[in-house]
């Protein structure tokens, strides 16, 4: 998740007001208050709006860490206390993402902070661009520009011990992801004077200290130097030393800084030389020499120093000397050369030791420039960090202050101009009602210094150029002239003598009332200053040197390109490069820091009311909480307005379809934000106060955590809603597969345990049972035993008795013929002949022939054929006769049978047999037909008189006469209906009156069916087209069938000579009329008793089911 934003606002936690336009009430008393009161609590930064007021803590403070710059990264400027890193952030972003050029002005006077917070901003937006090693690289030698230029621009001063001595613009340069691509530094007028004379409790550039206490014996022999600063006229002895500096250690790191830049070895070297070659000419000294015409000449007093400049820069000693010593003009291509007296000699000295170190400087930039500009030519945007030289008032006050100062006014009028009278200007364009606020505006200042023809630069200019001898005297004059009736110029000089009185402005000066306050200026030396005189002999004398930079430092020495023209002034050039800057500013955003310094002592925690007041005032601050405070603290377009708050009111939310100012209305109506509290210009919403600012972001920024939360609810809802369902689900998935699981066990338990009980009391009654059937049993064998034992005992007893009685007997029988044998042998031995054994043997067989015979005659058997019984054979050799004999007799009392029959018996045998042939084994009926007999005529017609004219109408032999029942083809039901065979025909007749219904020929009768069971229903077939077979088939249902359909086919046989087919089935066909019905012989039950019934079931299938 996302790291919740701490909720944080510029009044979080306030010292005093972080922004002073809620400063209640304001005055004078109550804004230095106010600076003081954060000041002491360390707050050193306070916003009027979106600018920034820096009070100098002159001690390090822990709020420029790593941790800082990420605190005030992407965020809103007035989300934390007010901090130089807001601005910055501020600045950059919209560089980057709204493609606009900034720029950071930072105004305030010498020591008040501003080389410092230039150096803060580009640190900060170091810190938060792009990172990548050569994004890195470029980052690296732009902030390590620094050292080397503050080495070389900055001193000491009275108010600032680390003075800039000169403008410094620098634009940096970024693509358009706001990755920086390189730089382009701007440097203006360097304060070249402070090389020759410092004043007092001041020391010349750092350079120069750094270098003799920094540099190695060695590099300092070689730039043949001594350490020992007193050996130098240039650098005052009374302020050599500044507290907390280690000149030695800043010069390290200047070398250090100048490698990074991109200084090639010799470089650094030949630059080191030039310093130098400057500290070494202030030791060059003069004397004067008395010359014959009168005239002073001067002479280098001790030629040591100069050798060694010339060893040093590689210039030819004469030359230099002479350069010393003379001076020539040339006019019209005449070359007049004059003697330098000892003041102009020392003048030449100085000139030289001034233009050669500020030409070094101007070199340096340039070299730094070419090593961090950007290396490609796609479209930059740019940041431009402004770090002038503050506003100045020394005790004497000279040209350098003048331009300084200068400048400084034209910034504060940019500053007017940009936010006062822009902001002004707004309010009208947007059509806001606006009171006019009165605001001091310098412009008139400024034109008092630039103004082309009456300007005091104009006129320096213009004094400067001028033929005849001209003094500062003679430009303060001339000053006095033009500038008298000027409100802001004072002099004592001036004509209407405003100030002869005034014993503070002495002859020689003028003073100006700057924005910042008056400043009294020595008119000593403007003339020299702006004419910046370098004697020609001494250009080209450097031109002449072996030294290549000093050379090229000198391109007017070369006689080639003698230049009669004067150069431009300095004070022309500086203006003109403070226009092109305020043009260049003009073009870009600007974002203002401004700096106040809270004491002249340069230390910590002292606040000096007076000084601070002094500057406020200047710096116009009062004036800008007004013009916030009457006008508006915020505004913004409708569009982005809408957009950012429209979440807090319901009809703008989540959107609006008018426009958007209509919008913004609505949203302000609904919020009930007081009507005083804002206002609709043309294109924005001008908010008065800030804290209605706030109040709408805190508004903002709590109704985003509702939404958040009514987000994160719902989702959380949802998530909860659905696991719940899930878990529900699963549960209830679970729970029953569980039940079925745990019902399943217990029936299995249960089922098991009524089986084993069931077992058991099965078990249990069986084995009960099982053993009494065992007792019973066992008593019943028991009882069987003991009677067959005993039946047993009896037989064996009666067996053993019969036995012995038989023994008994077959012994007296045996021993009786034995001894009639031998009684018999003995008496008849005497008349047996041979053969009498056989003959004995064939007499007996014959007597037991004759026995068998005789007795079989006795015991033969009924003569009805169907008796089955027949004697058992009395010896096993007659088995044969006894068989034959048995045949035989059969056969003769069958024919005896048959012999018996009258011929009509025998007709009637003949239709029993061909009854057999036709049924026996194929209808179930059959057998019960055997034992009745065939009467044929069942119905007496003759003699029934109720038949009478039945009888009459048939005239033929009637076979069968006998009461059918005719099934109605429609409903299977049945009428009973008289059936009548004759020789020829077939005719049926009602039973009540007799009267005949049908008559069938024969011959048209084709088949019999019937079933093959115990019923007595059996259809008669007619040839189909016949006109019997009209109606259909006769279905009929008789007691007699086996009988009528016998007679049926014999008579048919013998009338048509053809057999009847007789299908005996228990599915067969029948025509009824047109249809062809299915009669279908079922199984029936008892219900209905022994009686088949008839059903017809559909058109085409007529049911009888059969018991
Ligand atoms: N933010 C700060 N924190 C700590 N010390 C500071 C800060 N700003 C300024 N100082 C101290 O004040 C001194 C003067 O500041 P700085 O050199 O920036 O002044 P300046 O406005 O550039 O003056 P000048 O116009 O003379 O160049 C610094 O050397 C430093 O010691
Ligand atoms: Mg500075």
């Amino acid at each position: 998740m996302a790291k919740m934003e701490v909720k944080t606002s510029l009044l979080d936690n306030m010292i005093g007001v972080g922004d002073m336009v809620l400063l209640e009430p304001l005055n004078e008393e109550t804004v230095i208050n106010n600076l003081k009161k954060r000041f002491d609590h360390n707050e050193i930064y306070t916003y009027i709006g979106s600018v920034v007021i820096s009070v100098n803590p002159y001690r390090s403070l822990p709020i420029y860490s790593p941790e800082k710059v990420e605190d005030y990264r992407n965020r809103n400027f007035y989300e934390l206390s007010p901090h130089i890193f807001a601005l910055s952030d501020e600045a950059y972003r919209s560089l980057r993402d709204q493609d606009k050029d900034q720029c950071i002005l930072i105004t305030g006077e010498s020591g008040a902070g501003k080389t410092e917070a230039s150096k803060l901003v580009m640190s900060y937006v170091a810190a938060v661009c792009g990172k990548g090693a050569e994004v890195n690289q470029v980052k690296e030698q732009l902030l390590q520009s620094n050292p080397v230029l503050e080495a070389f621009g900055n001193a000491k001063t009275v108010r600032n011990d680390n003075s800039s001595r000169f403008g410094k613009y620098m634009d940096i340069e970024f693509d358009f992801k706001g990755d920086p691509l390189g730089g382009v530094i701007s440097n203006y007028l360097l304060e070249k004077s402070r090389v020759v004379k410092q004043a007092g409790g001041e020391r010349n550039f750092h350079v120069f200290y750094q270098l003799l206490s920094g540099a190695s014996e060695e590099l300092l022999n070689k730039l043949k130097l001594e350490r020992d600063f007193s050996r130098y006229n240039y650098l005052s002895l009374d302020s050599a030393k500044v507290n907390g500096v280690d000149d030695a250690a800043n010069f390290r790191t200047v070398r250090n800084a100048m490698q990074i830049v991109g200084f090639m070895d010799h470089e650094v070297e030949s630059v080191l030389e030039v310093v130098a070659a400057v500290l070494k000419l202030g030791n060059i000294e003069f004397k004067p020499e008395s010359r014959v015409n009168g005239l002073d000449e001067s002479k280098i007093k001790d030629k040591n120093e100069l050798k060694e400049i010339c060893e040093l820069t590689g210039i030819d000693q004469s030359v230099l000397e002479r350069a010393f010593s003379f001076r020539t003009v040339e006019a019209k291509q005449e070359k007049v050369s004059t003697t330098l007296n000892v003041a102009q000699a020392y003048y030449a000295r100085d000139a030289l030791a001034k233009n050669l170190y500020s030409r070094l400087f101007s070199w340096l930039v340039n070299r730094i420039n070419e090593s961090i500009k950007a290396q490609t030519k796609v479209r930059k945007k740019v940041m431009g960090v402004l770090d002038i030289y503050g506003f100045e008032i020394f005790e004497d006050n000279s040209f350098e202050q003048f331009i300084i100062n200068y400048c400084n006014e034209k910034l504060q009028q940019i500053f007017i101009e940009l936010t006062l009278k822009e902001e002004q200007e707004e309010y009208i364009r947007e059509d806001i009602e606006w009171t006019h606020i009165e605001y001091f505006n310098n412009a008139i200042i400024c034109d008092l210094i630039e103004n082309n023809t009456n300007g005091i630069l104009a006129m320096l200019d213009e004094e400067c150029l001028r033929p005849g001898t001209v003094t500062d005297e003679t430009f303060l004059e001339k000053l006095n002239q033009v500038c008298a009736t000027h409100q802001h110029f004072e002099s004592r000089m001036s004509k209407c003598s405003r100030f002869l009185n005034d014993t503070s402005l002495p002859h020689s000066c003028f003073r100006i009332q700057h924005y910042a306050g008056k400043v009294l200026y020595q008119v000593e030396g403007f003339v020299d200053k702006n004419n910046d005189l370098l004697y020609r002999d001494l250009s080209q004398a450097m031109w002449k040197a072996g030294h290549a930079l000093i050379k090229s430092l000198f391109p007017e020495g070369n006689p080639a390109k003698i230049n009669l023209k004067r150069p431009p002034t300095a004070g022309s050039q500086f203006k003109a490069s403070v226009a092109t800057l305020m043009k260049n500013l003009q073009t870009k955003n600007p974002n203002y820091i401004r700096c106040i310094k809270p004491n002249d002592k340069k230390a910590a925690h002292i606040f000096n009311e007076g000084l601070v007041c002094h500057q406020v005032r200047y710096l116009g601050l009062l004036e800008n909480v007004r013009v916030r405070r009457a006008g508006y603290a915020f505004r913004q377009a409708y569009e982005p307005c809408l957009e950012r708050y429209k979440m807090l009111c319901k009809q703008t939310w989540p959107h609006w379809k008018g426009p958007a100012r209509a919008g913004v209305e609505v949203l302000f109506n609904e919020l009930e934000i007081p009507v005083e509290e804002y206002s609709f210009g043309r294109s924005k919403i001008f908010i008065r106060n800030p804290r209605t600012l706030f109040k709408l972001e805190d508004l903002r920024k709590q109704r985003l955590e509702d939404l958040a939360t009514l987000i994160q609810k719902i989702y959380r809802g949802w998530k909860c809603r659905t696991h719940f369902l899930l878990m529900r689900k699963s549960q209830i998935v679970m729970a029953a597969w569980y039940r079925r699981y745990a019902q399943q066990k217990r029936y299995q338990q249960i089922k098991s345990s009524t089986l084993v009980i069931q077992s058991y009391i099965r078990g249990w009654k069986a084995r009960k049972i099982l053993r009494e059937l065992k007792h019973q049993k066992r008593c019943e064998e028991a009882a069987t035993t003991i009677a067959a034992y005993w039946h047993g005992t009896q037989a064996r007893r009666e067996l053993k008795r019969l036995k012995e009685e038989a023994r008994r007997k077959h012994a007296v029988a045996v021993i009786w013929a034995y001894w009639l044998g031998l009684k018999v042998r003995r008496e008849y031995r005497k008349f047996f002949r041979a053969n009498a054994g056989k003959k004995i043997y064939e007499f007996t067989l014959q007597r037991i022939v004759q026995k068998y015979f005789l007795e079989m005659k006795n015991k033969v058997p009924s003569l009805s054929p169907i008796d089955k019984n027949w004697p058992s054979r009395p010896y096993l050799f007659l088995d044969s006769t006894h068989k034959e004999l048995k045949s035989i007799f059969h056969l003769w009392r069958c024919k005896k049978y048959r012999d018996q029959f009258t011929d009509q018996q025998k007709l009637i045998y003949e239709e029993k047999l061909e009854a057999s042939e036709l049924f026996k084994d194929k209808k179930a009926l059959y057998p019960s037909s055997v034992g009745q007999p065939f009467q044929g005529p069942y119905l007496e017609i003759n003699k029934n008189p109720k038949y009478k004219k039945l009888k009459d109408a048939i005239e033929e032999k009637i076979i069968i006469a006998e009461v059918v029942n005719k099934i109605n083809r429609a409903n299977g039901k049945s009428t009973s209906r008289i059936f009548l065979l004759t020789n020829n025909n077939l005719l049926l007749a009602d039973q009540k009156s007799g009267q005949i219904k049908s008559e069938v020929p024969l011959v048209d009768v084709t088949k019999v069916s019937m079933s093959s069971q115990n019923d007595g229903f059996f259809a008669v077939h007619l040839k189909e087209g016949s006109e019997a077979a009209s109606k259909g088939d006769f279905l009929f249902s008789s007691d007699h069938l086996i009988e009528m359909a016998t007679k049926l086919y014999r008579t048919t046989l013998s009338q048509t000579k053809q057999k009847l087919n007789i299908e005996i089935s228990d599915e067969f066909l029948v025509q009824f009329r047109q249809d062809k019905v299915c009669v279908k012989f079922i199984q029936g039950n008892q219900k209905n008793g022994s009686v088949p019934t008839c059903k017809r079931k559909n058109n085409r299938l007529l049911e009888v089911a059969v018991p």
